[in-house]
């Protein structure tokens, strides 16, 4: 074979079933793009060192450019004993450019080239899933401003809380995915370090311009997956997230709820029951959360008790990672596809509200004649047995059935048994009013021209 990066001290070759158990090219080629950059900025580094000639350092730069035309074009040969994309990239620059080739790795080891590849796909996969972020919680705020006036019930416990705008539950979620892109923010800056020229361990004993080689990044020296795991807990909060959002959908889409109908393009049917609709779109969405926190936690199990710097077991973070990225990357753009396309059924949602929904606003008439709200918690309280007890609504009882709860109601009660009212009163920030609705869609609307 004669091509492996590390045969001199071997004798013999490598069992077979060792030669693929060992080998990540299969999935690491995905970093090829990344392997090469990394090359092309660290010759330059040599050249500048003087560990290679001006002329050399073209020939490998024009190697490289020919190993990217390859990939690019998806005629790049992966030969066996190509271990790695490192193995692969630099075994190419050989057959087309000969021995300069051989220079490349001067004072690089393979372990600060992973992680340099790895953070630079990462820090591509990071600005594509922050796209699919904006445009998702953008078509969310947009929604949310054009079926402000709907209303419907909002469920604490899964039970008939209180009455909100449709809106108001469309911006909770859309607040929730607006920290997720914050922490994703917040992450690539972590993940925008560079560890090219440190080495295996000990750094690197040749001028390398590290300073040259980062343009401007800071860098680190030591193999730490830290930013890897970031990235992992992120993607699960952000699923976890999404999840709770595709289960709510789910329920208003079945028939007893029917707040909602669920497009055709994101439905599948029955292969035996023709009349059914299956809403597998949001089943996927919510499933995909246990997926990648399964990734997540598989790869801390792998990271816990691993001795210091560069060890196999953390090439089992590529397929964690892409398979994370992979998976975000679809739930986001399916959840955009979803929620453009949901109808909601205005008329059913308003009529699901009852007037039981409205007991916390018949103890608050009461706060407002000054009765101290857990006494008045209670008196509406007495007034929602009644009413069950006599199965009637909650507004079906007399001001003289409510007086015997307190004497304090009197009939500007009535006023109380309206739902567009109700929710008008939620005004502060954060509520359920028209105009508290209204500014968080302008909060979130300039948020978003901001990222
Ligand atoms: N394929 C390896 C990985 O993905 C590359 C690093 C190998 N380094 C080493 N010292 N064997 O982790």
């Amino acid at each position: 074979e004669g091509s492996k990066l590390w045969g001199g001290r071997f004798v013999g070759d490598t069992d077979p079933i060792m030669e693929m158990f060992n080998a990540s090219i299969a999935y690491d080629k995905r970093m090829w793009d990344a392997d090469i950059r990394g090359s092309k900025a660290y010759v330059k580094a040599l050249e500048k060192a003087e560990l290679v000639t001006t002329e050399e350092m073209e020939n490998i730069l024009h190697g490289m450019d020919q190993i990217h035309d390859e990939w690019s074009k998806g005629v790049f040969e992966v030969k066996p004993g190509d271990e790695d994309i490192h193995t692969a990239n630099e075994r190419r620059l050989k057959e087309l450019i000969g021995e300069p080739a051989g220079k490349l790795h001067t004072g690089r080891s393979r372990n600060d080239q992973v992680v340099t590849d790895m953070r630079l796909w990462l820090r591509d996969a990071i600005s594509t899933l922050k796209r699919n972020a904006l445009q998702l919680i953008t078509t969310m705020v947009e929604r949310a401003a054009v079926e402000m006036d709907v209303l419907f019930p909002g469920y604490t416990h899964m039970q008939r809380a209180q009455p909100i705008r449709w809106s108001h539950w469309l911006l909770s979620h859309a607040v929730a995915l607006s920290r997720d892109l914050e922490r994703l923010h917040e992450i690539r800056r972590r993940v925008n370090v560079l560890p090219l020229g440190s080495g295996a361990i000990a750094g690197t004993p040749f001028n390398i311009d590290r300073e040259l080689l980062r343009q401007g990044e800071s860098q680190t020296a030591w193999i730490i997956s830290d930013y890897e795991t970031e990235f992992l807990f992120w993607a699960s909060l952000c699923l976890t997230h999404l999840s709770k959002m595709a289960e709510d959908l789910m329920l208003y889409s079945t028939k007893e709820f029917s707040f909602l109908v669920l497009s055709d393009a994101y439905s599948t049917g029955s292969s035996l029951m023709p009349q059914k609709k299956n809403a597998d779109s949001l089943e996927l969405i919510r499933s995909k959360a246990g997926r990648v926190f399964g990734r997540c936690a598989g790869f801390l199990m792998t990271l816990k008790g691993l001795p210091s710097t560069y060890n196999k077991d953390l090439q089992e973070d590529k397929e964690a990672m892409f398979d994370c990225y992979d998976t975000v990357h679809a739930v986001l753009q399916v959840t955009t596809g979803v929620l453009s396309t949901i109808k909601i059924n205005r008329g059913v949602m308003e009529a699901a509200l009852s007037p039981d929904m409205l007991a916390t606003d018949l103890a608050y008439y009461l706060v407002r004649k000054g009765v101290p709200f857990r006494e008045a918690h209670g008196i509406s309280g007495k007034a929602v047995f009644l009413a069950e007890s006599k199965s009637i609504l909650l507004n079906q009882l007399t001001v003289e059935e409510l007086r015997t709860a307190s004497p304090l109601f009197s009939s500007d009660v009535s006023a109380v048994w309206d739902y567009s009212s109700s929710v008008e009163q939620y005004s502060a920030p954060g509520g359920t009013a028209k105009s508290s609705v209204a500014a968080q869609v302008e909060h979130l609307r300039t948020w978003l021209k901001k990222q």
